[in-house]
């Protein structure tokens, strides 16, 4: 989602428009402004592209040199002008990115104060919790404090209100917010992109802190209220690099991003101390998943090889047969499905056309259909009789990576919920798999920092004509999605195989020109002596080893010509943490050969016909 605000002397109501339009790249469902003249609040607000906003705000010319802005991304409640965002209630507006966790409770005791709600969304919460606290008779920046102390998630929050009408106060925590300084105007934005055509004077607000903006003013106070000064600083990026902010495409954006996409994926979902898992919406009863016998998943690309990686899961935790199906094949022959199955679909756009058709397919068979999706409201979330979001924001590389892990959680999660569900999980061991999933956005910042060794295996084998990448068990669909990242965008031919089908046709190829990468780290799942076994073969016939090994492994370090370390993560989930050096890979490997990273040629983000 994108915010931006405006106080100054000009007309608000077009520079909240193309701010808006400079977030544009980054996905979005509906927009709308809130525009604040003489007291009066003016809102426009319209599903769809930015076009039919800027339309709208053509056509009404809402006045006031004082508004918010927001361009939405759905999470909660599906794309509608209702959803979009600004909130009102009474007189005040909110613009809100991130997630409040609390959402569903605080909505209760709001309804059983007398409020009635005009949306679907969290967000709404804001904006009543807010008028009550003003009510009560606090000011705004107080209010709005007071709103936040109640509520438990993720929050780049602004705030306008009727009652005070030449401020904007806006707050923020986990997710980002900048201020833009101006000569008698200011501004705020949750991304730099969307003020550079203004001002080049930033100031990054800081986890807690709350700023009052006024035309002449900034002001910032800290999580205790205290009055705070933050740097200034001046950015020379251009749109482009600021879009990708600071990277160098957004791919390479976007890998650095799955710490924080993987910790949403996460939020308000683990019960640790229940050793249980809590989907919003799930309405799959306790008979209908002990009566089921089998799940089948079905997906295209990187999202079938979190399918095959969510086999791994399901199996082990829930004892449930999965099968993971092409979805472009499933459909053109005579599947086995019945209503004792589940379906699932796994889509990071929700649109993929082979896939849409299985799902389809299935569900008239009889199947239960779940989404694991990143776009709510996409085809096949209105499909699915329920669904699992991914939470990974807009995905703009054309090769899928932050998509790919948080299916990857996503699935962990469901196994686990399935594993409590149907009895194959105690409660002490469904806590001791959600404990080592805590670990899991730590241990991708660790791994990240992999990256200047990375960035050394990617200059010595750039040139290669071919390469295998090799894994077992869980590590399988890690070497498959290894390997399709590097063909998509370096355009060098790559294959994944399980270690033990190496015997079986690809050793035929090894030759001191060919870099092996082995997903090896030392698990027995993995069966870490066997892969060892894969990486001897390698040796014995002069090819070249790259060995994803875990930190502490000296064995391997010893065979392998190049070693990448990872931390330790338990079988299940190392699917997570191995992957990223694979990008990485992938990703240096297409920049040294000066490819066009974000758009290889050929390939389509989202491949809507079959
Ligand atoms: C395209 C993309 C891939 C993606 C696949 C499935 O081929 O280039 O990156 O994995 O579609 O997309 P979906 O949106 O269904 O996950």
């Amino acid at each position: 989602c994108g915010i931006v605000g405006y106080v100054g002397d000009k007309e608000s109501a077009p520079i909240l428009v193309s701010g808006l339009k400079r977030l544009e790249y980054r996905g979005y469902d509906s927009a709308g402004v809130a525009v604040l003249n003489q007291r009066k609040l003016n809102v426009v607000r319209a599903t769809g592209k930015l076009r039919n906003l800027e339309n709208r705000v053509v056509a009404d010319q809402p006045p006031g040199n004082i508004g918010i802005g927001h361009t939405r991304w759905a999470t909660h409640g599906r794309p509608s002008d209702e959803n979009a965002h600004p909130h009102t209630y009474k007189d005040v507006a909110v613009v809100h990115n991130g997630i409040i966790e609390n959402h569903l409770s605080l909505k209760e005791q709001l309804r059983s104060r007398g409020h009635v709600f005009s949306s679907e969304t969290d967000s709404e919460v804001f904006a009543h919790l807010i008028s009550e606290e003003l009510e009560r008779g606090l000011e705004l920046p107080d209010a709005v404090r007071a709103a936040i102390a109640q509520v438990k998630g993720t929050y780049a929050l602004a705030v306008l209100t009727a009652s005070d009408p030449s401020r904007i106060v806006c707050t923020k925590d986990a997710s980002p917010m900048v201020l833009g300084l101006g000569q008698g105007q200011n501004f705020l934005a949750s991304d730099v992109p969307a003020l550079l055509e203004h001002t080049r004077d930033f100031v990054y607000m800081e986890e807690g802190d709350l700023a009052v903006i006024t035309a002449a003013a900034v002001d910032i106070f800290n999580r205790q209220g205290q009055k705070v000064n933050r740097p200034t600083r001046r950015i020379d990026w251009t749109p482009m690099m600021a879009e990708k902010g600071g990277h160098k495409h957004f791919m390479h954006k976007e890998i650095w991003e799955q710490p924080r996409a993987v910790a949403d994926t996460l939020r308000g979902r683990m019960l640790l101390s229940e050793g249980d898992v809590h989907f919003e919406g799930w309405n799959l009863s306790a008979e209908k998943v002990r009566s089921l016998t089998k799940i089948t998943i079905l997906a295209c690309g990187t999202s079938w090889h979190s399918g095959v990686a969510g086999k791994h899961m399901i199996e082990s935790l829930a004892r449930l047969p999965v099968e993971v199906e092409l979805a472009s094949e499933f459909r053109y022959r005579d599947p086995i499905v019945d209503g004792t199955h589940l379906a699932i679909a796994i889509s990071q756009s929700g649109e993929t056309a082979d896939t849409l058709a299985a799902f389809k397919e299935a569900k008239a068979r009889g199947a239960t259909a779940m989404a694991i999706c990143n776009v709510i409201g996409s085809a096949m979330t209105r499909e699915a009789d329920f669904s699992v979001l991914t939470n990974a924001g807009p995905e703009i590389g054309v090769a899928s990576t932050k998509a790919f892990t948080t299916q990857l959680v996503a699935l962990f999660l469901l196994a686990v919920k399935l594993g409590r569900m149907r009895g194959t999980l105690s409660v002490p061991a469904a806590q001791e798999h959600l404990t080592q999933l805590t670990k899991v956005p730590k241990m991708i910042e660790d791994v990240l920092k992999c990256e200047p060794a990375v960035t050394r295996v990617s200059r010595e084998y750039m040139d290669s004509q071919d390469f295998l990448f090799l894994g077992r068990g869980p590590m399988h669909p890690v070497a498959l999605e290894g390997a399709l990242k590097l063909k998509e965008i370096s355009y060098i031919h790559a294959e994944g195989y399980a270690g033990g089908e190496m015997k079986h046709g690809p050793i035929a190829l090894i030759d001191e020109k060919m870099p092996v990468v082995v997903i090896a780290p030392k698990q027995p799942h993995v069966a870490y002596e066997k892969i060892i076994g894969n990486i001897e073969e390698v040796r014995a016939r002069g090819g070249k080893v790259i060995a994803i090994i875990d930190e502490d492994d000296e064995h391997v370090a010893t065979l392998a010509d190049q070693v990448i370390r990872i931390p330790a993560a338990c079988a299940l989930l190392a699917p997570v943490v191995a992957t990223i050096p694979l990008q990485l890979l992938a990703y240096h490997v297409a920049d040294l050969r000066g490819n066009d990273v974000d758009q290889p040629r050929n390939l389509a983000k989202s491949v809507t016909v079959e």
